[in-house]
């Protein structure tokens, strides 16, 4: 397990990624870290402030590639971690469902719908290259709507995939921030990724419920966070021994996000206007004889999952995490191959699943109409024509009805400058 490569490889993610590959160095087996992006400019100044920052800690070479192909021949690991028609794409993702009513999100509702058009054949192809040119590599994939992207990837079948998302150590943090107390928790969890229940938490210890401090959400919070922790924590109000995940909100108050989206404007512009400065950043300590860097885009747990689950793949003791994966009897929630997010333990002799506690049962049938959406846009979106496209984004639990769906679906086609051709 020498060798990873990182696609998306230019991304303001991936110098928090290489500082927390390099800060395990010595726990890794890792030689070479191959970057590869469609964006030759940011993957220039990503891959000389990375390859400066891991000579200088002596932790494995940075190379860069230049075609897809090359960037995957003999890898061992890839992490997919892309975003396929870039953030001119995310603001239409997360524009054009407020115009029907609805939130517009990424991951949940339309806009994870239509990113998971984008998303999934880009996916199948890095997979097509992997089975030709790094059979016995294992795919990790954060790109998303992961869920879907990796029930794609699984449904397809021929290499091997693991769904990564730091979601859950997100939302565990916040509320540990929330109680004042150290960034110590155990927890476990059933669902699909951005629909999970967290149960049985720990903090510092003590169960969640002991814990008597009001909860606020984390200062440095926006305010779209700030109402996700808000109606999380009334959400947990109603379900006594749980906490649900905090993308849960758009399905169970969608109105609130609708309301807040259309006095605020996209999140994506946000983004947007933060990534000169991260590149300025870069750019400036990738030419300093010592980098250090100061910030980038994403969260620490980002870095820390790709690291813990790199090191639990070459460890032979096991660690435990939580991952995206075919259920195989972990929950009897879910369908024994549908992708679901749960604990397991890993190590280099293989993965074992964990059993996943109940999920609340008044999530019951919102959970089967996740799954239902789930596997049909996994469908669709791997090749699908017009009318399995319709029919998966009806099975949204936001959406509901076919009409609806098939306006939807119109109206994205006349909006994306790169619209996915449904099969004919
Ligand atoms: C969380 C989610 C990720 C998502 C990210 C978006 O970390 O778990 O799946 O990609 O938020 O963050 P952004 O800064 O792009 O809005
Ligand atoms: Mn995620």
């Amino acid at each position: 397990m020498q060798t990873l490569t990182i696609l998306g490889g230019g991304s303001a993610y991936t110098p928090g990624l290489l500082q927390a590959l390099i800060a395990h160095a010595g726990e890794l087996p890792l030689t070479t870290v191959r970057l590869y992006d469609t964006d030759a400019g940011h993957l220039a100044i990503v891959a000389r402030l990375t390859s400066a920052m891991a000579q200088q800690a002596n932790a494995f070479k940075v190379e860069v590639a230049p075609t897809l192909e090359a960037a995957i021949a003999g890898a061992d690991l890839v992490l997919n971690s892309t975003r396929p028609g870039g953030l001119a794409a995310r603001r239409i993702d997360e524009s054009l469902p407020l115009e029907f009513g609805l939130p517009g999100q990424e991951t949940v509702g339309p806009g994870g719908f239509f990113f998971a058009l984008r998303s999934v054949p880009e996916a199948l192809r890095v997979a097509a290259v992997m089975q030709d040119l790094a059979p016995d590599a294992i795919l990790l994939n954060y790109t998303n709507p992961s869920n879907i992207v990796t029930q794609a990837l699984v449904n397809r079948g021929g290499v091997k995939v693991i769904g990564l998302c730091d979601q859950s150590d997100e939302d565990l943090l916040a509320l540990c921030h929330a109680l004042g107390r150290p960034a110590r928790y155990t927890f476990r969890c059933n669902g699909l990724n951005h629909a999970t229940w967290y149960s049985d938490v720990l903090i510092d210890g003590a169960p969640l419920a002991a814990h008597n401090a009001p909860l606020a959400p984390p200062d440095d919070y926006d305010d779209e966070h700030k109402l996700r922790f808000e109606l999380s924590l009334a959400l947990a109000r109603e379900h006594a021994g749980y906490w649900p995940n905090s993308y849960l909100p758009y399905y169970l108050f969608p109105q609130a996000f609708v309301a807040h989206a259309r006095r605020v404007g996209p999140r994506s512009d946000v983004v947007a206007a933060s990534l000169d400065r991260y590149y300025a950043h870069f750019e400036a300590e990738g030419k300093r004889a010592r980098p250090e860097l100061k910030f980038f885009r994403g969260s620490a747990g980002f870095g820390d999952l790709a690291v813990t689950a790199i090191r639990a793949l070459a460890s032979s003791t096991p660690h435990e995490l939580v991952l995206n994966l075919p259920n195989l009897g972990a929950t009897a929630s879910f369908a024994h191959d549908t992708v679901v997010e749960t604990r397991v333990r890993v190590s280099s002799a293989g993965i074992e699943r964990l059993p996943a506690p109940h999920l609340p049962t008044s999530f019951y049938g919102l959970a089967k109409q996740l799954e239902r959406y789930q596997r049909l846009t996994a469908k669709a979106a791997a090749g699908g024509d017009h009318q399995a496209r319709v029919a998966a984004l009806a099975a949204n639990p936001l959406v509901g009805k076919p009409l609806l769906a098939a306006n939807m679906i119109n109206q994205a086609r006349a909006s994306y400058p790169d619209w996915p051709k449904a099969r004919a």
